[in-house]
C-alpha cells in the first residue's frame, strides 16, 4: 500500500461514507494549487463548508473553489440547478467581495429545479408508507426523475428563441400542477410565475451558460489542473447506496464521466474522503449507529448539525466495511481522514471490521438493505489518546495511539491516508 503516484492533474475527490464527510475542506486546500474546479452530480442538497479569515461559507451549489478567485469553476451537465440557491449564492459571495462573473461555467444541459419539483419532494415524503427518506426537500429526486422521464428543462432552453422558453415552461407546468392538484390537492406556482424566476435566473447567468464539456476537454488538453468535486457519500448513491435511503445521483465515479463528459482515462487519482467516525443524516440503516450518550458527544464536539437542513446528524463508530466498500467501487488511490479531532476525548475507540447477519459474517457491504438492518456490528477495540491533537502538523507527533488508529484504518480500508484533518480551518492539516 502506497500512495499512488499517478498524474495528479486531474484529480476526483469524493466522499465514502453517507455524505458530510468534510470534503469542501479539503477540495478548498488542494483548490490552491488547481485552476480548475468542477461539480459534476447533485444540487443544493449538499452543503459544503469552508472557513477562512474568521468566516464561514456554506456552499450548496457553486464549486468550492469560487472561494479562491484565480479559479475557473464549472457546474456539470449532471448537477441538477435550483435558481434561487444559485442566485443567491452568487449574489452573497458578490457581497463579500468574491466576484463570479468570468470564471463561473454552468452546462447547458444541467436540469432545472422548478418549484413543482420541491413541491413533489414534499408530497412524495408525505405520502409514502413506511419510513420516509427524510429527503432535503430541496426538489432533488423529482428533478432527476423529470430529467430521465425526458420532461425537464435545461440551462440551455433559458437561452432559446423568444416563446420556445415560455412555451416548455408552460407545458410542464401546467402538467405538473394539474397532476399534483388532482392527485393530492396541492398546486405549485403558475406557468407565469415559473417563467419569471427562470427570466430572472436567465439575466443572472447567461454569459456563464456554455458548452462545459468542451470547456473541461480543452482544459485537460491545456494541462491545467483540475479538481472534481463530489457531493454527498458513496452510501448515498442512487445504485451502490442504501437503497431507498439515498440521494437520486450517482455520488461515485461513474457520475464523474456522465455529469462532465469526459473520459476515464484522464483521471489521474482518486481521492476518497472519510471521516473518522461516522455520520448520516436522514433515514435508512446506519449499522455502527450510536444512540446513548456517546452518539451525543461526537454530535456535539464535531457540530453535526447539516448545514442544509440544520437537522442534527446521526453518529456512530468507524465502519470499515462501509470504506472498503467506498474504495473499492470509486477505485480510491489515497484517503484524507477528518475530524481526527472530534475523537481526542475518547477513552477507547471502536472500528467496525464487519457485519454480523442471522449467523453469517460478512466483509463486504451486502447490496440488501433488509440484511442491512438485522446487521449487529462486529467491532474492535482500540485505545483513545486522550490528549488534543488540532495543533499537530506532522504524523510522527500525533499521540501513539492516534497513529495507531490511522494505521488500522488504512489496513481495513486498503488504501493510505495522506491527508489527516485536525480541525476546522484551512491550516488544521496534517500531511504525509
Ligand atoms: P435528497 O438528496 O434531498 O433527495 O435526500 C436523499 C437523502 O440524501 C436524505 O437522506 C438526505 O438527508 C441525504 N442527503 C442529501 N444530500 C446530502 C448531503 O449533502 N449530506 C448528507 N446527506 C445528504
Amino acid at each position: 500500500m502506497r500512495v499512488s503516484k499517478t498524474d495528479r492533474r486531474v484529480q476526483v475527490i469524493l466522499g465514502m461514507q453517507w455524505g458530510d464527510e468534510g470534503k469542501g475542506k479539503i477540495v478548498d486546500l488542494l483548490g490552491e494549487s488547481s485552476d480548475v474546479v468542477a461539480r459534476f452530480q447533485g444540487g443544493a442538497n449538499a452543503g459544503h463548508t469552508v472557513r477562512f479569515e474568521g468566516r464561514k461559507y456554506i456552499l450548496h451549489l457553486l464549486p468550492t473553489g469560487i472561494l479562491r478567485p484565480n479559479i475557473q469553476c464549472v457546474i456539470g451537465n449532471g448537477v441538477v440547478i435550483d435558481p434561487d440557491s444559485l442566485m443567491e449564492e452568487i449574489r452573497t459571495l458578490g457581497d463579500s467581495g468574491i466576484e463570479t462573473a468570468g470564471r463561473l461555467w454552468i452546462s447547458h444541459r444541467a436540469h432545472i429545479i422548478l418549484p413543482q419539483h420541491k413541491i413533489l419532494d414534499q408530497i412524495s415524503e408525505d405520502i409514502r408508507t413506511g419510513q420516509k427518506i427524510g429527503t432535503t426537500g430541496r426538489g432533488i429526486g423529482p428533478a432527476y426523475a423529470d430529467k430521465a422521464g425526458r420532461l425537464g428543462i435545461r440551462m440551455g432552453d433559458l437561452l432559446a428563441p423568444e416563446g420556445i422558453l415560455a412555451e416548455r415552461v408552460s407545458q410542464q407546468v401546467e402538467n405538473r400542477n394539474n397532476q399534483m392538484s388532482s392527485l393530492y390537492g396541492r398546486s405549485g406556482p403558475g406557468s407565469r410565475e415559473v417563467l419569471l424566476l427562470l427570466e430572472r435566473l436567465r439575466e443572472k447567468v447567461r454569459d456563464c451558460i456554455t458548452d462545459t464539456r468542451i470547456f473541461l476537454n480543452r482544459a485537460i488538453g491545456d494541462q491545467k489542473r483540475i479538481l472534481l468535486e463530489g457531493a454527498q457519500g458513496a452510501m448515498l448513491d442512487i445504485d451502490f447506496g442504501t437503497y431507498p435511503f439515498v440521494t437520486s445521483s450517482n455520488t461515485t465515479v461513474g457520475g464523474v464521466f456522465t455529469g462532465l463528459g469526459i473520459a476515464p482515462r484522464e483521471i489521474g487519482h482518486v481521492l476518497g474522503v472519510l471521516k473518522a467516525y461516522t455520520t448520516r443524516v436522514g433515514n435508512g440503516p446506519f449499522p455502527t449507529e450510536l444512540t446513548g450518550g456517546l452518539g451525543d458527544s461526537l454530535r456535539t464536539k464535531g457540530a453535526e448539525f447539516g448545514s442544509t437542513t440544520g437537522r442534527p446528524r446521526r453518529c456512530g463508530w468507524f465502519d470499515s466495511v462501509v470504506a472498503r466498500y467506498a474504495r473499492e467501487i470509486n477505485g480510491v488511490d489515497s484517503v484524507a481522514l477528518t475530524k481526527l479531532d472530534v475523537l481526542d476525548e475518547m477513552k477507547e475507540l471502536r472500528i467496525c471490521t464487519a457485519y454480523k447477519c442471522r449467523e453469517e459474517v460478512l466483509e463486504d457491504f451486502p447490496g440488501n438493505c433488509d440484511l442491512l438492518d438485522a446487521a449487529l456490528p462486529v467491532y474492535e477495540t482500540l485505545p483513545g489518546w486522550q490528549k488534543p491533537t488540532g495543533d499537530i502538523r506532522e504524523f510522527g507527533k500525533l499521540p501513539a495511539e492516534a497513529r495507531k488508529y490511522i494505521e488500522r484504518i488504512e489496513r481495513l480500508v486498503g488504501a493510505p491516508v495522506e491527508i489527516v484533518s485536525v480541525g476546522s480551518s484551512r491550516e488544521q492539516n496534517i500531511f504525509r
